[in-house]
């Protein structure tokens, strides 16, 4: 096909910049063959998703519960991109759920029950996710150009987000396998290359092989872990020896010295992750995809707040690790209550932090305290809270015959957690101590400013009281 001849206005770009005439000119392409390789991308990330989400709880590393949440909600995100765009092209019913090749279905359960931290990273970061990408490229340039655009854009904006996964993946594999355990994995990761070549890779390019490989880890179910697990730095994290919220609501305290505990308040949010993901494993057959979706956003959120937490502490000069990170709510929840009664907890607090006295509140205390950087992070804290306030609103509470209904439901549950605030004691799990006027000392030498008496006696624990203050039987 000649088409040289063919000429666009003053030489502009034609067609809306999208490709050339001549590429356009080309019939090598078509629905059916956009859905197929669309489907089996979308198999392979729902799954991703799901195995990052099943690590969050049990990983002890920090950097690495947060950066599985944030993956597992980026992945989500692509997943709901393609779930939009297969509905476009004539697919009702979609088919979504149908396992596209049983090289993939492998590839994905010997991810998901990988015993190994060290598994995981290699075999997500260094091999499917890889994959993903690679296909993702192909379908960018494979795709018709114009009839397909919508599929395009979305391949493109695919692979350039989670080519941010594959270098985070690349940055932090040499950090914790060294050469022998790389040296173990290798027959497995083999094993995971095999799963993709019978598969023809992971768009079906390939020539398929008859070679589907035996299953490894897999050969046994997943069992997911829901006891929380923190890493060396966490120290003390049965310690309820400090209760934030009876200083943050104490009029004789300054602004300035509040953003501590707001800091330490953000950063104790790492248990909120921990809990959603147990939800979200317990949940995954019984709730609709976008049920999933809206979660997995606010479980990212909240390891943001953590994260927030994190930095201010660091921004001030302030070593978060001497402070106990306590971790006994979502270790509670996870083992006393169903999912069901987690999500009520969930909501009922989020619910109850939307009063003036809840997130509006935290943020006019970080404006007034002269601390920039507290002002900013409960601005975004708050916004974030109406979402998640909205989101309950939609998945909890229509199970409900009312908001009320739902409320007290979620109280309920939330009462019925034991603290086990003296057995902890009793049993030698910690002392309680109370770390605030070490942290506070510091801070204010940090300040150049003297404590003030009244702050730095501040000795209330959660012995007979629960966060949102309410006096506990
Ligand atoms: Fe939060
Ligand atoms: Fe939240």
């Amino acid at each position: 096909m000649n088409l040289s001849g063919y000429k666009s206005l003053h030489g502009l770009p034609p067609l809306a910049g999208l490709s050339s005439v001549e590429r356009a000119a080309q019939s090598n392409w078509s629905v059916q063959q956009s859905v197929d390789r669309l489907k089996r991308l979308h198999f392979v990330l729902k799954e991703l998703c799901t195995t990052l989400t099943a690590r969050i709880t049990s990983e002890p590393i920090y950097e690495l519960k947060t950066a599985f949440s944030h993956h597992a909600y980026l992945c989500a995100e692509q997943v709901n991109l393609i779930r939009t765009r297969v509905g476009e092209m004539r697919e009702p019913p979609l088919g979504l759920d149908k396992v596209p090749h049983a090289g993939l279905k492998r590839l994905c359960d010997e991810l998901m029950t990988v015993p190994t931290t060290e598994g995981l990273l290699a075999g997500c970061y260094e091999i499917a996710l890889p994959a993903v990408v690679a296909a993702c490229r192909r379908l960018q340039q494979d795709a018709h150009p114009l009839a397909d655009a919508p599929t395009v854009r979305i391949a493109k904006l695919i692979a350039f987000e989670l080519g941010e996964l594959v270098e985070f993946g690349q940055q932090a594999i040499p950090c914790l396998l060294t050469e022998s355990t790389r040296q173990q994995l290798q027959p497995w990761l083999t094993r995971l290359e095999e799963c993709l070549a019978c598969a023809g890779d992971l768009d079906g390019l390939a020539p398929q092989t008859d070679l589907l490989p035996e299953p490894w880890h897999s050969a046994e179910p997943f069992v997911y872990d829901s006891e929380p697990k923190r890493d060396d730095r966490f120290q003390d994290p049965f310690n309820a020896g400090v209760n934030p919220e009876a200083f943050l609501y104490d009029e004789r305290f300054s602004a300035r010295d509040k953003t501590l505990m707001m800091y330490y308040k953000r950063i104790r949010e790492l248990d909120v992750p921990e809990m959603m993901a147990s939800i979200l494993v317990d949940l995954r057959d019984e709730e609709p995809w976008e049920f999933y979706m809206e979660m997995i956003r606010q479980l990212w959120d909240e390891a943001r707040h953590a994260m927030m937490g994190e930095v201010g502490f660091a921004a001030q000069n302030l070593d978060w690790t001497r402070i106990p990170i306590n971790f006994t709510w979502s270790r509670n929840l996870n083992s006393q209550l169903d999912a069901r009664e987690r999500h009520g907890v969930l909501f009922f607090i989020e619910q109850g932090l939307m009063p003036r006295t809840g997130k509006r509140y935290e943020w006019e205390v970080g404006v007034e305290s002269g601390d920039p950087l507290s002002a900013l992070f409960q601005d975004f804290d708050w916004a974030d809270e109406v979402l998640h306030a909205q989101i309950g609103r939609r998945w909890y509470v229509p199970r409900y015959q009312s908001l009320g209904q739902a409320l007290s439901y979620g109280d309920r549950c939330w009462s019925k957690v034991l603290s086990q605030w003296q057995k902890y004691r009793n049993e030698g799990w910690t002392e309680h101590r109370n770390w605030w006027p070490e942290l506070y000392r510091q801070a204010c030498e940090n300040w150049g400013q003297p404590p003030d008496p009244a702050a730095l006696a501040f000795c209330e624990t959660y012995e007979d009281s629960r966060a949102d203050l309410q006096k506990l039987d």
